[in-house]
């Protein structure tokens, strides 16, 4: 068995072996592509191939994102062909990259979640051999957390009357355009840093994927989607200023999202790595449909 670096001669190959392979998940290849060379911090040195003769038998891709508090390692993909399984091919490939991580001065490494681009937020522990990888070397369960989906097919997401109702409190409801996009980055440059990536990828979608609330002045609230794993039904992010909580602007702006992802055509939304579930039940119908555990290793 040899690894080498990933290119984009070997995208069919791999995508395929990751659908075999990641069978709670899809990965059709214009997917695979927005998860690997379309990742803002994808390199080819961090995504390898295993190859058994000609055969690709394995792939892991690792990423590395600058964090307020330093550099976070993230196992973004791993997957092993059925039957060159339990023969160390993981290992390796995952060795080479965390020497890597090492060296580059990542202090923690985690599994899934490296957002702003992510396929999960975690192991679904449903790949119960990826849980017994992962604690093997070494990694532990910090926390868990859930994707939910909102079926969309016999609800109505009408939200007129809320609407008016925040319009005699003086606050404004509407689909961002592109010329909103500075004032935006600028607000959530102050308020959810976090989530200007994803929000530039809202503005790459035609018409753009996000709605915002505010006052005359002032924006407070903002909701997206179809910002990460796109062609999927991705609802997220969103994010309302502390200020402005409890007035029903959030609710408002969930629905807008979800309405304009039932109006594509989508007939489920995916609501991921969730937060507070209440919200999204009584908003939304919204229901638990996957379930991720978080891993992470601290190198010191
Ligand atoms: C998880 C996966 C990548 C492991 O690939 P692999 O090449 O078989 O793993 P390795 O042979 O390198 O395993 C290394 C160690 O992990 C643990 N491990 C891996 N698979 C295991 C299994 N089926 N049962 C128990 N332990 C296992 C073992 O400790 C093993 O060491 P050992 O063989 O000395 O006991 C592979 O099972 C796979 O592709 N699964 C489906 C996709 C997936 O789950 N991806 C990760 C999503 S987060």
């Amino acid at each position: 068995m040899n690894i080498v670096n990933y290119s984009k001669e070997y995208s069919k190959e791999t995508a395929k072996i990751c659908r075999q392979s990641l069978t709670c998940d899809i990965m059709p290849d214009y997917l695979f592509k927005e998860k690997t060379i379309l990742d803002p911090d994808y390199r080819n040195d961090l995504t390898l191939i295993a190859r058994e003769g000609n055969e690709i038998i394995g792939f892991i891709q690792g990423v590395i994102r600058t964090r307020q508090d330093g550099k976070y390692g993230y196992v973004k993909l791993l997957c092993v062909e059925k039957d060159f399984r339990r023969n160390k091919t993981a290992q390796r490939l995952y060795k080479e990259i965390e020497q890597k991580f090492i060296a580059e001065g990542v202090k923690v490494i985690r599994v899934g979640e490296s957002y702003p681009n992510y396929l999960t937020p975690g192991v679904d522990p449903f790949y119960t051999e990826a849980v017994c990888f992962f604690e093997r070397n070494g990694f532990v369960k910090f926390n868990d957390t859930s994707n939910l989906v909102s079926d969309l097919t016999h609800q109505s997401f009408d939200t007129q009357d809320d609407e008016k109702k925040l319009q005699k409190e003086n606050f404004f409801v509407k689909r961002a355009e592109p010329n909103d996009r500075d004032r935006i980055i600028e607000w959530l440059g102050e308020v959810f840093p976090g989530w200007i990536s994803e929000v530039e990828e809202a503005f790459k979608n035609n018409p753009v994927s996000l709605f915002i609330a505010g006052t005359a002045g002032k924006l407070l609230a903002f909701s997206a989607y179809e910002t990460n794993n796109k062609g999927t039904g991705w609802f997220g992010p969103m994010g309302t200023d502390a200020e402005a909580r409890g007035k029903g602007i959030g609710a408002v702006l969930l629905k807008k999202c979800l309405n304009a992802l039932k109006e594509e055509g989508f007939v489920k939304a995916i609501i991921p790595w969730v937060g507070p579930i209440p919200f999204y039940m009584y908003n939304a119908n919204a229901k638990v449909n996957r379930i991720f555990w978080r891993y992470e290793k601290k190198l010191s």
